[in-house]
């Protein structure tokens, strides 16, 4: 069995002439809480559809838990559950019955266990209270909770969950976060869509950045913090900014000045230059440095630059 439970080669999905997915390569390591970040548009649930065979890739390979797919989809299947925009249920059905309909369509289930199976999905998600209400009286947040519950009637080695926060109230946010996370602590693989980074920051181990059909990051949350880029702020009087300026180009870090009471300057610190050697340049040339600091870019920073667009704000 391959250490990834999904593995992506080259990735693409056409629709007429627009390129929604874009030669993916995607790599995530089974036992990760896997974040597939996006904007709207960039071709998360394309790719996720294309990942459970719900949609032919146009062009590129699929290994989900070491398998070919979509040729080996039917053996796959049971080893995954997924969520992917709104689940179908039936209105005047209870989430109870819902449950044990779809447990029934899923030939590898016991039908003997299928009470206790629903009732324990339904715990997980925090709807014991509504389990008999039919689906009709359900609000947005209630049926994705549903969907989640399906996706967990079975034990899983991946989950595949999209958006799965859509429409959730705060409480709601955080209930299906702690869910994720516990379903991790069992060592499920979870693959979760968000357009929602403070979300993703939270809960995942590892992420992947989707813009305009293109991978344009990914990796451990580490790693993507790493990439961004380091800034040299440098606090000296305002007398010596002029100075300061001309050493900092050069060293090759060309500073943006901000002028207050002290003068700011900031700039962006290429590989292979240490802060130390910053600091010791502008001192040895006699600047009065008052304050030094390194300024590491925020996820929030990288992702603005990678996508061109900020990200929605969680609460
Ligand atoms: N069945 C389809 N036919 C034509 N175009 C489609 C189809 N499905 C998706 N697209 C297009 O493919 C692109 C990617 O869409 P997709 O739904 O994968 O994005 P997404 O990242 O999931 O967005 P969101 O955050 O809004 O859910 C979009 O431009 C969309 O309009
Ligand atoms: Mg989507």
């Amino acid at each position: 069995m391959s250490a990834l439970a999904i593995e992506t080669t080259g990735l693409t999905k056409r629709f007429g002439r627009q390129l929604a997915v874009d030669g993916v390569d995607l790599a995530v390591p089974q036992g990760a809480v896997f974040g597939f970040l996006g904007p709207n548009g960039s071709g998360k649930t394309t790719t996720i559809r294309m990942l459970l065979g719900l949609a032919q890739a146009s062009a590129g390979e699929i290994r989900v838990l070491g398998e070919e797919m979509p040729r080996r989809l039917a053996g796959v299947l049971p080893a995954v559950g997924a969520l992917i925009e709104g689940p179908g249920f039936y209105p005047f059905l209870s989430g109870t019955a819902n449950l044990r309909r779809l447990d029934a369509a899923d030939g590898f289930a016991p039908s003997a266990s299928r009470a206790a199976r629903v009732s324990h999905a339904l715990e997980r998600v925090g709807l014991t209270h509504a389990a008999g209400k039919k689906v009709r009286a359900y609000s947005l947040g209630m049926k994705q909770r549903l969907g989640i519950a399906n996706a967990l009637l079975a034990p899983r080695e991946l989950i595949v969950l999209d958006e799965p926060t859509n429409g959730l109230d705060p409480q709601g946010t955080r209930e299906v976060r702690n869910l994720i996370r516990s379903l991790a602590s069992t060592g499920t693989t979870v693959f979760v869509s968000s357009h929602l980074l403070a979300e993703i920051e939270q809960m995942c181990t590892h992420a992947a950045v989707m813009s305009g059909g293109r991978l344009v990051a990914q990796g451990t949350l580490d790693e993507l913090r790493r990439a961004g880029t380091t800034r040299a702020q440098v606090l000296v009087p305002a007398s010596d900014a002029e100075l300061a300026a001309r050493i900092l180009v050069s060293l090759g870090l060309p500073p943006e000045v901000l002028s207050g009471p002290e003068t700011e300057l900031t700039a962006p610190i290429p590989d292979g230059v240490a802060p130390e050697d910053v600091v010791a340049a502008l001192v040895r040339d006699g600047v009065r440095v008052r304050g030094f600091a390194v300024q590491r870019a925020s996820l929030e920073d990288l992702f603005v630059a990678l996508t061109g667009e900020g990200f929605d704000v969680v609460q």
